[in-house]
């Protein structure tokens, strides 16, 4: 099959690394991918929002499929517009990738199917968000209802940050038109677990569960990130509470997105609060996570390709999806700056001796104008990912692969994963205490 793949970043890297061992693959294209997807498939320069020039290249080329990684175009309509144009295409129609594209749409959708999510209202005018807000107990969450790259959301613990976020997304309009409504919720206290499913209408098939870490500094400090790594198994979640998420949350959205005339067909992403109440969502996405998929993927034993033609078929009950009992770890080496303004083009050293055993991922990078070396490009540049038998093994390899990376202004939070060995760490600590009380 020729296979099309649509996107930039660390995510659509690591599709294509999973896609291109897939023994059905005769061709790989991306648009326009980047430094790293170079090596394994052919980049086009052709950006994800130009859909006539992805069809028209699609068609030019005889691609049998079109895989879409990034949310905007899904937000706007790519897979209604190539489907069509009689392409097939993995990915959300436009009415079911909503469930990301507003955040009201989804907390409207979960209200009316009582799904758990976190208690909300909406607004959009800043004089009535305001008087809501000073009724509210603190901490307390406002978001910008539309996409903003991951950052539209504020997490306030004084009056004063909650007015602050509030008028940067309503007055001074942060978040362009995302910030015309806006939702304000309850503050929800917990472990977060990202749970992404790949769904075709009512068969649900959940993958491996991971968590990201989307403050850029250690223990959780300063703004938050599109994230700044992931880890995936989570061996201190109790398999019970995860089987909860899915019959509470991951299944009743697909079923209530069929009931709506938008069935979701893709990947449905659950990023999850598991609180002492039970699991609640946070939000829903309509793609596979960035950098969750750096972990995930991995650990995949079977075929991507053909469970994504299985979800674009409508046959995905047919599927038998297997993953590994090993553990991943991914580490984002991020551009000096980032998550604000940063500069890009500075060179990268130490990728290959970093690959000896780790897998890299480019997220922001390019090759530079030598056609050798590889560049800066964006402010997430690489997913280091570490693999072994358990999370202390695979972490331990991605902060070795780490530190033979180079280049000015990089930096990465060096606490990937400890949540992980805490919890483990309390866990043989209890189990330890009940044995000498036998
Ligand atoms: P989102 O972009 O919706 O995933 O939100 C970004 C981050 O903000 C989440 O990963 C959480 O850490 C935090 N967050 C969002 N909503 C809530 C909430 N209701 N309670 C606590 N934290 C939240
Ligand atoms: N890592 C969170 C996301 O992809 O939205």
């Amino acid at each position: 099959m020729k296979v099309l793949i649509v996107g930039r970043g660390g995510r659509e890297h690591a599709i294509t690394w999973a896609i291109a061992q897939s023994p059905r693959v005769e061709k790989l294209y991306c648009a326009p991918g980047n430094g790293g997807i170079a090596a394994l498939a052919e980049c086009v320069p052709i950006e994800e929002m130009d859909f006539a020039g992805i069809a028209a290249f699609a068609k030019e080329k005889s691609i049998d499929f079109v895989v879409i990684g990034p949310d905007d175009p899904l937000a706007a309509g790519i897979v209604d517009h190539l489907e069509a144009e009689g392409l097939k295409v993995f990915g959300p129609r436009k009415n079911a990738a909503e469930i990301e594209g507003s955040k009201a749409f989804m907390k409207e959708l979960l209200r009316k199917y009582q799904i758990p999510t976190a208690a909300y209202e909406t607004f959009t005018s800043h004089d009535e968000a305001l008087a809501y807000l000073k009724t509210r107990p603190l901490p307390i969450v406002i978001k910008a209802d539309g996409l903003a790259a991951g950052k539209g959301v504020i997490v306030a613990h004084t009056a004063e940050e909650a007015e602050a976020a509030l008028a940067s997304i309503m007055v001074t309009k942060a978040f362009g038109a995302s910030g015309e409504k806006v939702v304000i919720e309850e503050f929800l206290e917990g472990q977060e677990m990202s749970l992404l499913a790949f769904v075709d209408g009512r068969t649900v098939r959940v993958m491996e569960p991971s968590q990201d870490h989307k403050p850029v500094f250690d223990e959780d400090k300063g703004p938050n990130t599109g994230g700044m790594g992931t880890y995936s198994p989570l061996p201190h979640i109790d398999p019970a509470i995860i089987e909860e998420a899915i019959r509470t949350i991951v299944q009743p959205t697909a079923d209530a997105l069929v009931e709506e005339g938008r069935p979701f067909q893709g990947v449905l992403f659950a990023g999850l609060m598991l609180t002492s109440d039970g699991p609640k969502t946070i939000e829903f996405n309509a793609r596979f996570g960035d950098p969750e998929t750096q972990v995930i993927l991995p650990r995949l034993e079977s075929d991507l390709l053909d469970i994504l033609l299985a979800v674009a078929e409508g046959r995905l009950d047919e599927s038998d999806i297997r993953w590994s009992d090993s553990a991943a770890v991914c580490v984002i080496l991020a551009s000096e700056g980032y998550p604000g303004s940063y500069p890009k083009g500075r060179t990268i050293t130490g990728i290959e001796d970093a690959e000896w055993d780790a897998l890299v991922f480019h997220a922001g990078t390019a090759l530079a104008p030598d056609g050798e070396s590889v560049a800066t490009a964006g402010g997430r540049v690489l997913g280091v990912v570490g693999r072994g038998a358990d999370i202390a093994e695979a972490r331990d390899r991605a902060y070795a692969a780490v530190a033979r990376i180079r280049f000015e202004g990089a930096h990465h939070r060096s606490d990937i994963a400890a949540k992980a060995l805490a919890g483990i760490a309390a866990i043989e600590a209890a189990e330890a205490v009940e044995a000498s009380e036998e």
